[in-house]
């Protein structure tokens, strides 16, 4: 296929979410209740430090560790400097770092000694007055979903808590996902985290929400008046998204085993790149205007549930095979996964959305590790044109327009293009736009972007409590149909393959078939 320019596609005006623009952020103190794991080295502290180095912090700011592991201020800091060193998008500014590590600390305690959260208090009291901080908190929790309860709980009785979204200095809690591992699990959470926050004090992470490309797909349907119209059943034939990974479970087969694909990629970032794409246009870009809109979504998810699933489901696991020219181990080879496991590393889904706009119009959702490689895209499958004129054979493929999440962040259009030529020959082409190209700017990572916005309290790019719930109650109801089915072995897929032939036959009895990534 000829690959158009992508200069004539390309962006000529400002950067798209430009993290400087009306950015105003009260002092306030980050505590990362878990700060020993990987989330803090890998993901939090570059974020900080990246803010920090673009000037988008306040003056005054504090990052405090809580956690069990023996470290003091100055092991806490050191980790903090490997950790940024290695996994930050910008290496260290050795004019910046002197500033930034004055304002990390860490004080030691586990999650059930209410005598450790009251140092936790005392030692907050201290450093805050010493960095000018007037007591605005912001507590992450990186911690296992079964010690949310827990954290809340004893950060209510240390008199952390105010359960008023108004009040100052505030109150804020951070959640990563897992938020529970069913429907039920969940609720449970949310009952718990309600008792002592005010839901407009909770922000649920959906890291995938805080990637440019992600926030940029309402721009593109709501910035650019050539697609909106055509965004429905008349001209859209059906949805591809695609969230693949090259790597197998790795370390992580504890969680993993637990989880498996349709928990860890489904029930949340996959089900929010389909609110985006599917939502109808919000009336304002305020917070729970824009969440409303993507909850019209999820109540127009049809339930598969029973029957449906084995239809509209297919879930698989990674057998032996290549990747990158090397043998790697199937998953039930892979340690700390047990050798009879039956938890999928790859799902396929035929989904619905029954409103007027999508009516009839199949949404193909797909995720899987050792796939043959990491890409996360949209792809708007539209309609062909009229079997006449030059599609008379049914010949002439319809246009895609595909929204590259990750890597490689662009989009796509293929459109139909005459072959020079005396012969009247019709072949697709691409017309396609990179951000990498278009702009100078370096996207900030999804964290950077997060932290802001609840430092300035605005909830859009999270989850709200509803949503949570709305996705696990599909997603609950696959997994019901699952444990009916009882199935004692999953498909098996090749490593390095892109997934079972059960997936190949769920789409392509309708004449379809999944597009090359
Ligand atoms: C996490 C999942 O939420 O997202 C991981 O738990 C997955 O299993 C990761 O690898 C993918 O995130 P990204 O940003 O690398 O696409």
């Amino acid at each position: 296929m000829a690959e158009a320019s992508g200069e004539n596609f390309g962006a000529s005006g400002g950067a798209l979410g430009n993290l400087g623009v009306n950015r105003c952020v009260e002092p306030f103190t980050l505590v990362i209740l878990g700060a020993s794991g990987d989330l803090t080295r890998r993901k939090l502290l570059p974020a900080v430090y990246n803010l920090a180095l673009d000037g988008l912090l306040p003056e005054n700011y504090v990052v405090m560790g809580f956690a069990r592991r023996e470290y003091d201020d100055a092991k806490f800091r050191s980790i903090a400097r490997e950790g940024i060193e290695k996994y930050s998008r910008r290496p260290i500014d050795e004019r910046v770092w002197p500033q930034f590590e004055k304002s990390i600390f860490y004080s030691r305690g586990s999650f059930d000694d209410p005598a450790a959260y009251e140092a936790l208090r005392k030692r907050l009291e201290e450093v805050e007055k010493e960095r000018g901080v007037t007591g605005n908190r912001i507590f992450y929790l990186s911690v296992p979903p079964s010690a949310i309860r827990e954290c809340v709980t004893h950060l209510r009785n240390a008199g952390f808590t105010r359960k008023n979204a108004d009040a100052r200095p505030f109150s804020r809690v951070i959640i990563e996902k897992p938020i529970g591992h069913d429907l039920a699990s969940a609720t449970e959470i949310n009952d718990c985290v309600a008792e002592v926050f005010d839901e407009r004090e909770v922000f649920r992470i959906d890291h995938y929400l805080g990637k440019e490309t992600v926030q940029s797909i309402l721009v593109l349907r709501f910035s650019n008046s050539i697609f909106e119209p055509l965004w429905n059943q008349k001209y859209i034939d059906h949805v591809q998204i695609t969230v693949s990974e090259e790597e197998g479970v790795g370390t992580r087969a504890g969680y993993y085993e637990e989880a498996g694909a349709l928990r860890d990629m489904v029930q949340n970032h996959i089900l929010q790149l389909l609110c985006l794409t599917a939502m109808e246009p919000p009336w304002s870009l305020d917070a729970e205007v824009v969440r409303d809109h993507k909850m019209g979504v999820l109540n127009c998810l049809r339930p598969l549930t029973g029957r449906d699933v084995d239809r509209d489901v297919v879930r698989a696991q990674y057998g032996p095979g290549l990747e990158n020219g090397e043998q790697v181990p199937g998953y039930r080879r892979e340690e700390r996964v047990r050798p009879d496991s039956t938890t999928e590393t790859y799902v396929a889904i035929r989904a619905y959305v029954d409103n007027w706009r999508w009516s009839g119009v199949p949404f193909y959702l797909r995720t899987g590790r050792r796939l043959p490689k990491r890409a996360s895209e949209i792809a708007i499958h539209f309609k062909g044109v009229p079997p006449v004129l030059f599609n008379a054979d049914c010949a002439v493929e319809g246009n895609v327009l595909t929204l590259r999440i990750q890597p490689d962040e662009g989009l796509s259009l293929r459109i139909a293009t005459k072959r020079p030529g005396p012969q009247e020959r019709i072949e697709p082409v691409v017309m396609d736009f990179k951000y990498g190209s278009a702009f100078a700017d370096q996207s900030p990572e999804a964290y950077e972007r997060l932290l802001l916005d609840v430092a300035e309290g605005d909830a859009t790019l999270f989850m709200r409590r509803d949503a949570v719930e709305a996705s696990w109650k599909w997603v609950t109801g696959i997994l019901d149909g699952w444990h009916t089915s009882g199935a004692r072995w999953l498909p098996e897929y090749s490593a390095g393959t892109w997934g079972p032939i059960e997936a190949d036959r769920l789409i392509a009895g309708e004449g379809r078939r999944w597009r090359e990534v």
